[in-house]
């Protein structure tokens, strides 16, 4: 049972396809998750509040604007209770409604209001799927961080042939595992070993109101801790304000400055192994105020000062130093040169080096172009998405740790 305890808040779109949602619904209970459903005013002219609600033994959320069911679950609550948001079948209106942040029924209010990964099973007409509107959409999304499972090509409702079909629900559920870190809790290479890994930026307030921060996105460090935790591992994922998923199954600690990070990283040792993937500002400012600085006519100089060193604090432990300890080196020139300068003076053991410089693409973009510099030597790897640069790393990880 690899869902076991598990909650997928599960919205039914309307789609021909919504009555292979009762079956996926099935498929999660047996696999020991529980799957909470949201049906949409479309998914109810396919299928009934009555079959759905029955088979996930689970009250059925439809309606946005209802009071007794804000004061049970209010929408924001819902929304956050599940470890995972699936939509199935995701709709061509829904996508639309995701990829461009509407909120004006439940179900994308919830896509909204969520902070958990979200995962997608589209089903729609060959023709609705292949439209520019539509491809737009899915990349958008994507970008966002959304996963998708399908749709498979085949022959369709309508009549026509071609990509649009819905995964099929065994399919949806492999989906759902992988999403949700596939490895059974205490299963894999990293079973028993904590790794912790920071990610995102960093925010170094100026005053009340603003802020010192850069474009990292922390998509790198979030599909790094994902591709860990499906591996076994217990993760403590300390991440400052980024716009990239949570990863599910992690130990997730919110920081907003470097400092922040640097305790969050001691609080959370001893660790076996820690990936420092954040992008930390590097200055803050000197004396940020508790008052909002007002224009006088003049700009105001901003005194600053050198944050602490997380990376090099940690690596260089006289006591209780993880195992492994990788650093990442975001350079603009002499990449190579820079990095393996870097590695040293941090003194960490392992160092990502990726080339950020601008049409690169890398900072806040979802490929990367990394090379692994270690003791033993150097590896180049292909330009790859940030997702496979990750299953790379957590696999080198593993086998360091075994
Ligand atoms: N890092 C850190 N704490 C800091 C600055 C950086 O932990 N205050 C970590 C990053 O998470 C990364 C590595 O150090 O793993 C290198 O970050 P990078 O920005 O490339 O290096 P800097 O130390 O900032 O060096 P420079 O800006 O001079 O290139």
């Amino acid at each position: 049972m690899t869902l076991e305890g598990r909650r997928i808040l599960l919205i039914v779109g309307g789609g021909i396809a919504a009555y292979k949602s009762l079956e996926l619904v099935r498929l999660i209970a047996k696999s020991g998750g529980h799957a909470v459903p949201v049906l949409t005013a479309g998914g109810r002219e396919f299928i009934t509040p009555l079959t759905l609600g029955a088979l996930a033994q689970e009250e059925v959320h439809e309606a946005l604007f209802d009071l007794s069911a804000e004061a049970e679950m209010g929408h924001i609550e819902l929304s956050r209770s599940a470890d995972l948001v699936v939509v199935a079948p995701a709709t061509a209106d829904l996508m639309a409604k995701a990829a461009n942040g509407h909120a004006d029924d439940l179900a994308s209010t919830l896509l909204m209001a969520t902070d958990k990964p979200v995962l997608m099973a589209p089903a729609m007409n060959v023709r609705m799927w292949l439209h520019p509107a539509t491809q737009r959409n899915r990349a958008r999304l994507a970008a966002d961080g959304v996963a998708f499972v399908g749709p498979g090509e085949g022959e369709m409702a309508c009549g026509e042939f071609g990509p649009g079909r819905m995964a099929e629900p065994p399919e949806i559920l492999a989906a759902i595992e992988a999403a949700l870190g596939g490895a059974r809790p205490g299963s894999g290479p990293l079973a028993g070993r904590h790794v912790i890994v920071t990610s995102g930026p960093t925010h170094e307030p100026i005053d009340p109101v603003r802020y010192i921060a850069n474009r990292s996105s922390g998509r790198q460090g979030s599909a790094i801790a994902a591709a860990l935790v499906r591996r076994g591992a217990r993760v403590t994922f300390v991440t400052g304000p980024a716009v990239a998923p949570r990863p599910a199954g992690c130990t997730i600690v919110e920081v907003e400055t470097a400092a922040e990070m640097l305790a969050a990283v001691e609080a959370a040792l001893p660790a076996d192994a820690a990936v420092f993937a954040a992008a930390v500002a590097d200055w803050r400012v000197a004396s940020a105020g508790n008052s909002k600085i007002k224009k006088t006519g003049s700009a105001p100089a901003l005194t600053l000062t050198e944050n602490p060193d997380i990376l090099a604090t940690i690596a260089r432990r006289e006591t209780g130093r993880p195992r492994l300890v990788v650093g990442f080196a975001a350079e603009t020139d002499d990449l190579l040169a820079h990095a393996r300068a870097k590695r040293l003076r941090k003194g960490c053991d392992w160092l990502v080096a990726n080339d950020v410089g601008s049409g690169t693409g890398v900072m806040g973009g979802t490929e990367n172009k990394v090379t692994l510099i270690t003791a033993e030597g150097e590896e180049s790897w292909p330009r790859l998405d940030k997702t496979e640069v990750a299953e790379r790393l957590a696999d080198r990880i593993a086998e360091a740790l075994a």
